[in-house]
């Protein structure tokens, strides 16, 4: 018997709905057909509902014009969590995955205006201080040890192997953390990223780990973005400390992991890349473009 090749299941099978009937942005169904997912999404206009995780109902901004209106008016789209109805009302469950990044914390991310300008100064100030050579080196250095391991095994998971370890090892560094404390920190920030039911235990760890550090570099100062926001002039207080540093890794190592993880993706499996790999750095630089140009690293936010 022969037949016509047909389209794949996963193009043409019902798309899940959540309780509230809207469009479902998680879990395998949404990863298998994400572009179908956004088109949904999109047919409710500028912005639509959609469950984000389990039980979590969120209003999604899709277009350019909507987003650039809501972005510029904090005073009505403000980004305080703690005005977060359902949150308030028992609605999330407290296990959610996705309170660890949405839950409001002492931090830039949840605030707007004044209270904005002074986490952010010290963010763009602490920030700039990173000489490029250094972190050349760092990441030169981790990208190495890593490879080595992978080498010695002779396969590797190209994600939790590599690009979401890399970046954790280079933060580990930048925060000034001892080498033991930037084993700890790669591993709890490991299980955090995988949104795993210990995601919450590991957030918890992580925190206390970002204690620990302030209470050293409170003591040791050195040239590390602790040491620099506990010396900086807008006198934040170790919790103020803590959330930025806890901001910062935060939202630095996950866009970073998939920019890296689809760069090598083009390297390793497109020829027009890899091809020219062996030529040298030119490749690398045009398939971090590509990436960020095909495979937005965050693609909601
Ligand atoms: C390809 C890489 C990255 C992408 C695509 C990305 C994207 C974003 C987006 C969309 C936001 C939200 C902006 C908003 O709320 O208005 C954000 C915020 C932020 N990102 Fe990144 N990011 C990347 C890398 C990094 C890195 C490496 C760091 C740290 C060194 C970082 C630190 C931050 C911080 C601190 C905020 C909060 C800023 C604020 O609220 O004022 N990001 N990022």
């Amino acid at each position: 018997m022969t037949s016509t090749p047909a389209a794949t299941p996963a193009a043409t099978a019902p798309l899940p709905v959540s309780s509230r009937g809207c469009p479902v942005l998680h879990g395998e169904s949404f990863a298998a057909n994400s572009p179908r997912v956004y088109r949904q999404l999109r047919e409710q206009g500028p912005a639509g509902w959609a469950e984000i995780a389990p039980g979590v109902h969120a209003l999604v901004v899709t277009g350019r014009r909507a987003a650039l209106d809501m972005l510029n008016d904090p005073a009505t789209y403000a980004k305080d969590a703690r005005l977060w109805a359902d949150l308030n009302e028992g609605k999330i469950p407290q296990d959610s995955p996705v309170l660890p990044l949405m839950a409001w914390r002492p931090s830039a991310l949840y605030a707007d205006g004044e209270v904005h300008a002074r986490l952010r100064r010290v963010l763009d100030d602490c920030i700039a201080r990173i000489s490029p050579h250094r972190l050349r080196e760092v990441t030169r250095r981790g990208a190495l040890t890593l490879v080595a391991a992978v080498a010695e095994r002779g396969e590797a998971d190209m994600m939790s192997d590599f690009a979401d370890t890399l970046p954790l090892l280079v933060f580990a560094d930048l925060l000034g953390c001892t080498s033991e404390m930037a084993t700890r920190m790669v591993e709890v920030c490991q299980v955090l990223i995988s949104a795993s039911p210990d995601a919450a235990q590991a957030a918890v760890d992580f925190a206390g780990l970002l204690f620990e550090l302030i209470h050293l570099r409170r003591a040791q100062p050195g040239e590390d973005l602790t040491s620099w926001m506990l010396g900086h002039d807008a006198g934040l207080t170790d919790e103020e400390v803590l959330h930025q540093l806890y901001l910062t890794v935060g939202a630095g190592v996950i866009p970073t992991a998939a920019w890296v993880g689809w760069a090598l993706h083009l390297l390793l499996r497109d020829d027009s890349y890899a091809g020219t790999l062996a030529a040298g750095t030119v490749s690398v630089r045009r398939a971090l473009e590509k990436a960020l140009w095909v495979r937005s690293p965050m693609a909601n936010f």
